[in-house]
């Protein structure tokens, strides 16, 4: 098979990345994807780090050795815990990692207060502790760790009392009156992106990176000469260790889910 024809893998630690899937298939309509989710060994965030790395890397190891000619980490905490050593292992795949999209937030609104929500495992990393602090005089960045919210969109809950009540005690905790903007910065949050907005205000801007990664896996893949520009509509296959139907149809209808991104 020509290796433009090849499928871009896309990995997350379970149907999270799924809001980066929709702006891949959105941005490179020709395409086709394999999507990999772990939702077996989900959460990812309160796991060791080197529990992470190791999952991440057998994850991506499956992808590629089932054709992926590109790899997208659709996960903020693999992308934080192995992606400098998947870059080593894999100098010449076109590899993309997702990260909490402070700059724009912060370049939004002069010394404002910007909320990064995100799982444990993404705040405590150096990766992001170095890009809190290129931008700690510009603007009040403030990590919100967020245990138990990735868990509502692995079970299919993205409204309702449960998750309302949850995602108030959460804001409550950081002042919810003084943010300017929020970061989503775990790929399961856009999915609920609507509880946040309802219970942080209309006033507050929600920023997530998933069409930025999108728009550096197209560029990568251009440059490499990777770009499947067959006039063809792509399709999506996915795969996830739990391995049931419920799981695959609620991966489906997550890629077709009205939030916006
Ligand atoms: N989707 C994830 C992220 O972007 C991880 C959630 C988890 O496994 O804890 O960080």
């Amino acid at each position: 098979m020509e290796e433009c024809m090849k499928p871009v893998g896309v990995f997350d630690s379970g149907v999270g990345g799924i809001s980066v899937l929709r702006e891949l298939v959105k941005q490179m309509p020709d395409e086709d994807f394999i999507y990999m989710g772990d939702s077996v060994h989900a959460p990812y965030g309160t796991k060791p780090l080197d529990e992470v790395r190791k999952l991440t890397i057998d994850n991506v190891r499956f992808l590629l050795e089932n054709g992926a000619k590109s790899i997208v980490v659709a996960c903020n905490t693999a992308t934080s815990a192995a992606v400098a050593r998947l870059r080593e292992m894999y100098p010449d795949v076109p590899l993309v990692g997702i990260e909490p999209a402070i700059k724009p937030a912060v370049l939004y609104k002069k010394d404002s207060c910007v909320v990064v929500m995100a799982t444990p495992m993404t705040l405590k990393q150096e990766k992001f502790q170095k890009l809190m602090h290129n931008y700690s005089s510009m603007a009040d960045i403030v990590p919100l760790p967020c245990p138990g919210l990735m868990e509502f969109v692995e079970r299919g809950i993205l409204d309702g009392e449960e998750l309302t009540g949850y995602i108030i005690n959460l804001l409550d905790s950081v002042n919810r009156r003084q943010i300017d903007s929020i970061v989503l910065g775990c790929t399961h949050y856009p999915f609920v992106r609507d509880v946040i907005q309802k219970v942080a205000g209309n006033s507050v801007l929600i920023f997530d990176g998933g069409a930025g990664t999108a728009r550096e896996m197209k560029r990568r893949l251009f440059n490499a000469g990777l770009l499947n520009n067959s006039g063809r509509a792509g399709n999506v296959k996915f795969i996830n260790s739990l391995n049931t139907e419920e799981e695959i149809k609620l991966c489906q209808f997550l890629l077709t889910y009205g939030g916006r991104n």
